[in-house]
């Protein structure tokens, strides 16, 4: 596996393999790499012939006073695990390769990056749409491979990408959860062993919530507000529990067929998110 920091030792590395043909996959990370992460790149190493993978925890995405300086950064064990999945580059920028002096520009999906996480992440999607456009620019791959348990995030560089008309293919690869359903996440390390056991519990409220519709209960409003007030007594403190239609994240109402529940909730001082989709005939 090669290692590069720099744009230019990124470009020439990838040029070369664009010269003799290859397919580039680009699996964009923050590090402190879980089974989730794996799956991104075991899915671009299957579609590509060449795997780029990059860590770059993005300062733009974390809020004040949010995780940015407390997020783990292994980047020894990461790296290690990478080179066992036959990923032929690692791209590391430091912050200033990034984001140099007089960088001003960003991008923002707006109508996406407002709404659920938004609300109550204000800048969290600028800069999440802001680091993916450059990161693309930087690596110009074929394609890009990202989790479904960042739903939001998925629909939102989708949407970025169709909008600026990147050529970039957007794969999303379904969420690896551990044995009791929590879904992978690298902040799940902030959970204590108590906190650990309950954690499963917002998964199990978004399954409810489906076995509920799908038994023909279409009052969405009343589900959402018991979910919520079950996720409560459980010692979570929801941000939103909320049924949305999965094609452009509006609220969903009855009739609607192609459905995502969506929940944010902490629970200690872990922030966590997660979904489910699925179709109602
Ligand atoms: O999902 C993540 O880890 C990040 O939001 C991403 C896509 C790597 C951008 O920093």
């Amino acid at each position: 596996m090669e290692t590069a920091e720099s744009v230019d030792a990124l470009r020439k590395i990838v040029k070369r393999w664009r010269d003799s043909g290859d397919r580039i996959a680009l699996v964009p990370t923050m590090g402190n790499l879980h089974d989730g992460h794996i799956k991104l790149v075991e899915i671009a190493r299957s579609l590509a012939s060449r795997v780029v993978t990059s860590i770059f925890v993005n300062p733009a995405q974390f809020g004040e006073g949010e995780d940015y300086n407390q997020y783990s950064r292994p980047l020894e064990e990461d790296s290690r695990k990478l080179c066992d999945k036959r990923v032929d580059l690692l791209f590391v920028p430091p912050v200033s390769e990034v984001y140099p002096e007089g960088c001003h520009t960003y991008v923002d999906v707006h109508g996406l990056s407002n709404i659920l996480c938004g609300e109550f992440r204000p800048t969290h999607f600028r800069g999440v749409s802001t680091v993916v456009c450059k990161l693309f620019n930087m690596v110009q791959p074929d394609m890009a491979i990202f989790g479904e348990k960042d739903f939001q995030q998925l629909l939102l560089i989708r949407t970025m990408v169709t909008n600026l008309n990147i050529p970039v293919e957007i794969v999303g690869a379904p969420t690896v959860r551990e044995a009791d359903g929590l879904a992978m996440s690298s902040r799940n390390m902030y959970l204590s062993a108590e906190e650990r056991k309950q954690a499963a519990k917002l998964y199990r409220s978004l399954c409810d919530a489906e076995v509920s519709i799908k038994r023909e209960n279409h009052d969405f409003r009343q589900i959402e507000a018991q979910q919520w007030n079950r996720l409560q007594a459980s010692g979570f403190k929801p941000d939103y529990f909320s049924i949305r239609r999965k094609n452009d994240l509006g609220v969903a109402e009855k009739g609607d067929r192609e459905l995502v529940i969506l929940a944010a909730a902490w629970l200690g001082r872990a922030r966590l998110i997660d979904n489910i989709q699925f179709f109602v005939s």
